[in-house]
Order: C-alpha cells, then sequence, then structure tokens
C-alpha cells in the first residue's frame, strides 16, 4: 500500500438554502470586472440570474457574460471565454450551472494568459503544469454529479481532433468558493439528475476498485454508496425532497474533492472509454458511464476478485452463504444492474445514439489504465460490442 500524500484543499464550500445570501461577502474579495459563465438558459428560467446580476450590481461589479457554454464543453469555447478575459481585465470568473460550466471556467482561466503556443496540446494532452498566473473562479453549483465544485478537474472536448480529454490542475484553478443550494437542482430534469447520480457512483467505484490493501478510504467510500443508493430512491420518488437533494450534493462533492482518492492506486478506465464515448456521441457523461460500467466490471472482476465480493456483501447486502467468491461478485453486479435500471439510467450504447462504425474509433482512442486489468485497445472493442448489445 502507498500511504503516502499531500492532501490539500482550497476552496471554501457555503452550503444550504439560504447560501445565495453569502455571494455578496465573498465578491467583495475581488476587483470590479467578473465574467458570468453559464449554460444554454436553465438559469434564467429558475430566476437564479436574476438574484445573481442583482446582487453582482449590489457588489458594484462590472458585468460581462459568456453564456451557451455546452454540455460537454469545447475547446472553442474555452477560446471564446479567454478572449473576454483578456479583452475586459477579469477579476474573477463566476461559473454558474453544472460540471460543463465550471470545467469551461478552470479552461478559460488556464488558457487566459497562457505563454503556451497550443493550450490544448500543452494542458490536455501533455497535462503541462500551469505555472503562470490565473484569474479566480468562484461558482454557483445548480447540478449535481461531477464534484467540479470542489476539485481542479476540466474535461474539455476538441471537437476538431475528435478528442474529449480531462485533466486535473493544481488548487490555483480549483474555485476559490463554492455556493451550493439543494434547492437549484429541484429543477434538473430527471434524465440529468439519474445521469449526476450514476456519475457519483462510478467516481466513488473508480476509486474503490483498486488495491488490496486494508484502507481508511474504502470505508468512507462504501459509507458514501450507500448514502448515494439511499437518497438516489428518496429523490426519484420526491424530487424536492430537500434532505434527499442536500445528501445527493454533499455526496457528490466528496466523491470527488479527491479526499477518498488519498492513498488509492484509483482505475478511471471507464472514464477514459466514457469521454471517448462522448466525443463521438456527446451524450450525458453519467448515463456514457451508466452503460459502460457493467460490462466492464464483469470483464474485470476475477482479477480483483476480493475487493468485488466486498462490494457484494457490503453495498448491495448480497449474502455469502453457500456461494463461490465468483457467484457472490456476480450477484453485486447484478444488483448494480437492478439499480441502474430501476433508476431510469440508460443501458445500451444505441439508446446514446452510438453506432457500429463509431466503436473501433472509441476504443481505439481511449487512453489505456486500468487498475485490475490493464486493458488493451482490442479488449476495450469487446467490452464496447457488448455496451451495444
Ligand atoms: O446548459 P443549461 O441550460 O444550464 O442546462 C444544463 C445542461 O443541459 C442542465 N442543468 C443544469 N442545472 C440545471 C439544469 N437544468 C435545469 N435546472 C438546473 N438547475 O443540465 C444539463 C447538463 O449539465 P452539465 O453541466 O453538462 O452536467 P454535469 O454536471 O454532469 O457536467 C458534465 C461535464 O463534466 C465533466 C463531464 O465529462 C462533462 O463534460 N466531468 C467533470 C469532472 C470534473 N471536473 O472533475 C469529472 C467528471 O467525471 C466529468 O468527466
Ligand atoms: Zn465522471
Amino acid at each position: 500500500m502507498k500511504f503516502d500524500f499531500t492532501y490539500y484543499n482550497p476552496t471554501k464550500i457555503i452550503f444550504g438554502k439560504d447560501s445565495l445570501n453569502h455571494l455578496e461577502e465573498e465578491l467583495s474579495a475581488f476587483g470590479p470586472n467578473v465574467l458570468l459563465a453559464y449554460g444554454g438558459g436553465s438559469i434564467k428560467k429558475i430566476g437564479l440570474y436574476d438574484r445573481v446580476v442583482e446582487i453582482l450590481k449590489r457588489a458594484k461589479k462590472n458585468i460581462f457574460e459568456l453564456s451557451k457554454i455546452m454540455p460537454n464543453p469545447t475547446y472553442r469555447k474555452v477560446t471564446e471565454g479567454a478572449f473576454l478575459v483578456r479583452n475586459h481585465h477579469i477579476d474573477l470568473i463566476l461559473a454558474v450551472g453544472g460540471g460543463s460550466v465550471i470545467d469551461c471556467a478552470k479552461a478559460i482561466s488556464a488558457c487566459a494568459y497562457s505563454p503556451e503556443k497550443d493550450p490544448w496540446n500543452a494542458y490536455w494532452i501533455c497535462h503541462r503544469p500551469v505555472s503562470h498566473p490565473v484569474v479566480p473562479i468562484g461558482t454557483i453549483l445548480t447540478m449535481v454529479g461531477t464534484g467540479s465544485e470542489m476539485n481542479g478537474g476540466s474535461v474539455i472536448t476538441n471537437e476538431d481532433e475528435k478528442l474529449k480529454k480531462g485533466r486535473v490542475f493544481s488548487a490555483d484553478l480549483y474555485p476559490t468558493f463554492s455556493i451550493l443550494n439543494p434547492e437549484l437542482t429541484y429543477s434538473v430534469p430527471k434524465y440529468q439528475m439519474v445521469s449526476g447520480i450514476f456519475d457519483i457512483f462510478s467516481h466513488l467505484m473508480e476509486q474503490y476498485f483498486s488495491g488490496t490493501d486494508e484502507n481508511t478510504s474504502d470505508y468512507v467510500m462504501e459509507g458514501l454508496m450507500k448514502s448515494l443508493i439511499s437518497s438516489t430512491k428518496q429523490a426519484l420518488a420526491n424530487p424536492l425532497d430537500y434532505e434527499a437533494r442536500s445528501n445527493l450534493m454533499w455526496t457528490a462533492t466528496l466523491a470527488l474533492n479527491t479526499l477518498v482518492g488519498c492513498s488509492k492506486e484509483q482505475d478511471w478506465e471507464v472514464h477514459s472509454i466514457e469521454h471517448q464515448l462522448g466525443a463521438y456521441t456527446d451524450c450525458a457523461h453519467g448515463m456514457g458511464l451508466a452503460v459502460i460500467s457493467l460490462p466492464y466490471y464483469r470483464y474485470i472482476y476475477r482479477y480483483g476478485l476480493d475487493r468485488f465480493v466486498r462490494f457484494a456483501t457490503e453495498i448491495w447486502n448480497v449474502h455469502p452463504e453457500g456461494k463461490t467468491k465468483e457467484e457472490i461478485a456476480e450477484a453485486g453486479l447484478d444488483a448494480l444492474e437492478k439499480f441502474i435500471k430501476e433508476s431510469g439510467m440508460a443501458t445500451t450504447l444505441k439508446e446514446l445514439n452510438a453506432t457500429e462504425e463509431m466503436l473501433e474509433k472509441i476504443a481505439n482512442s481511449s487512453d489505456l489504465g486500468g487498475a485490475y486489468k490493464p486493458l488493451s485497445h482490442e479488449e476495450i472493442l469487446q467490452i464496447l460490442k457488448k455496451c451495444y448489445e
């Protein structure tokens, strides 16, 4: 086991029904020019845009806007935002939305004053560090799933190259503050809500299914998975259940604010495949993960058998009596499948508009990694074919 790490997370979290009331105070730490970044308009429909603009005006800020940040944000959008930042000497990027808006804000901040000729290649392909000045980011989260509100992740799609790539920036590019009001997620459509929920599940599984050591982080993740399953059922039964929405929101943040990853080897192969699936289909991230996960885990579970047995018994209460380890592990994955179906998540690639012709390209452009069983491109293709059936 590699118990050898530095943990540092500078994001201030302001959580609760009245959390927006703290925005004005947070704004006082920054200069006058604010870039208000948001998506396709949901924040206008729920009245949040008007409330935020009113607070910005009260705080005497000059407001510049970057709107229409799309799900699976593109590098072209990043370039547009970086131009605005330079042109208007932006002091703070205020990202209001889900993971896509927040990821885009981090990318804009990294690229705006970059000395690199080709920031896409430097940061998302070569993973070079950012050592030049960046613009601080604040967030108001409206959709739960990615954990982007408290991490350095920034997943960007380069449409010309057909590549969707994530990278993790260092602490300078973590949001300085994030406002988390579970009520702002009431309006998220069910499809997006369950997509975000599976994203959380996947973040936990990508970290849990690695290593064979006795590790505190695994116990923490088991608690988070149990809470997630329980609050998913409650939120599906009643989308306005504040307690369930709060638990979902905080579980999402804890699942990927890097805390539970400390001392874990981690996998991330499902994410790597999904990102390329997204580059070809533009599907909702969590739905892509839901489709890929079962064929992937059914392919690799024998290589990490004891952990899959533990997943079955601890998370899904599978009774081990009279069963082989393989049977217990399979029963755990069957329970995960039932959860996916009962929650209304996607189960085949066809539902996500993938075509058979795309599969090889997706397989060949996915990064190779894997914890219990490193895969080849050919093995990824076989898994994708299973997802397509
Ligand atoms: O664009 P608007 O109109 O705001 O609509 C959005 C969008 O269509 C809508 N929505 C958000 N809040 C809403 C709402 N609709 C009604 N009411 C609200 N309150 O939901 C749709 C999806 O939003 P998006 O931000 O795309 O979803 P999500 O938060 O799942 O973000 C997905 C992106 O994050 C990346 C994904 O790959 C994907 O590009 N990820 C980022 C990570 C990170 N930074 O650490 C890690 C993840 O694994 C993931 O890869
Ligand atoms: Zn994810």
